[in-house]
């Protein structure tokens, strides 16, 4: 049996009083679970989330601060960027944490699949909306010293079921919003969750020799939070609950072990992958590790660069 990664307990005892760490999606699932963890250890936590209303409650209860952010919406991205610096001036860790996964393609339009800019949603938020908003926030992370970023990425980088694990994820830079091939949304969202594998290995390649680390990690499978929202019921409530047992789903305090690992250990190394146990097609993954080789087909320097290049062009940076 695989054993889940935990973080060790003399580091969840740290004080990280002074400690500014920003958190994507910080009020619900395996976010909410590490704010929590982090503001009991005394941290400055900041949670940019897309519902006002929820985050405004939330951080009350919790005793984080909160900003709105719509992650799929440049203005929003940039207005909160600029809020953020008017307010703190130092960022010790952001956590690239929000995502959705798979939502439904209504209609022939897809509309309900595309930003305004016709992007597809998930390449859009998931992807793109954290690439903009660690290059607004660059200049003020690499100000603090030993400062890191955190992508959250999933196993679903490496292969997702859209025809069981058989499917390996793939960037396709010819298609990247879907417009020519079949949309399938957990495809997509594979995509998304690769893109942000390759780009955290860049990044981390171009800050060497900075006092900032970037990482990326795979928090673990099948935790009970809101990813899964557009599953039918069936599957969410019923089947994922029983089956994942067998398929190793974790908890969702579990799943924020490596949220917490990667934010609080002083052993992290720039441009590696940390990961819980997870359900990679790829057999030699699947106990995870801290840090782990992520070692997937399409996980190649070339793709990476090509990435990357396509990525600065489409947001204008
Ligand atoms: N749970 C798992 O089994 C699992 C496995 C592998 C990887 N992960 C990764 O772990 C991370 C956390 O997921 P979770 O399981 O905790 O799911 P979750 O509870 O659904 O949390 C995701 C968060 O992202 C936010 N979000 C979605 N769209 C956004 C946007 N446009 N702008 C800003 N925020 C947005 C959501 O806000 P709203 O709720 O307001 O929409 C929510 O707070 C994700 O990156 C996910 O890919 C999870």
């Amino acid at each position: 049996m695989t054993k889940i990664i935990k973080c060790p307990k003399e580091l969840l005892k740290n004080d990280l009083y002074r400690k500014n760490i920003l958190i994507t999606g910080g009020y619900s699932g395996i976010g909410l679970f590490t704010s929590k963890q982090l503001i009991s250890q005394n941290a400055s936590v900041i949670i940019a989330g897309k519902n006002k209303k929820k985050g405004n409650k939330i951080s009350k209860e919790i005793g984080s601060d909160f900003f709105e952010l719509d992650l799929s919406n440049r203005d929003s991205i940039e207005n909160f960027s600029n809020e953020f610096k008017k307010k703190y001036k130092k960022l010790d860790v952001l956590i690239c944490n929000a995502a959705l996964m798979a939502p439904p393609a209504l209609g022939k339009s897809q509309s309900s699949v595309r930003t305004k800019e016709g992007r597809e949603i998930q390449m859009a938020t998931n992807y793109l909306g954290h690439v903009l908003l660690i290059h607004l926030l660059e200049n003020i992370i690499k100000l603090t010293p030993n400062s890191r970023i955190i992508n959250v990425s999933s196993c679903a980088a490496d292969s997702m079921p859209s025809g069981g694990q058989k499917n390996q994820a793939d960037i396709d830079l010819s298609d990247p919003y879907w417009n020519k091939r079949k949309y399938i949304p957990i495809d997509a969202y594979g995509q998304s969750k690769l893109a942000q594998i390759l780009y955290s290995n860049e990044l981390a390649k171009r800050l060497e020799g900075t006092d900032t680390k970037v990482v990326s990690i795979h928090p673990g499978w099948g935790s009970a939070t809101n990813l899964d929202r557009y599953y039918p019921f069936i599957l969410r409530k019923i089947l994922i609950p029983i089956i994942g047992r067998f398929l190793g789903a974790i908890t969702i305090e579990q799943a924020s072990q490596i949220h917490l690992y990667c934010a609080l250990s002083p052993d992290i190394e720039n441009g590696k992958f940390y990961s819980q146990i997870g359900i990679y097609g790829n057999k030699n993954m699947q106990k995870g590790g801290l840090p782990m080789e992520f070692k997937s087909p399409n996980a190649t320097l070339e793709k990476q660069s090509a990435l990357w290049s396509w990525t600065m062009k489409e947001l204008n940076l």
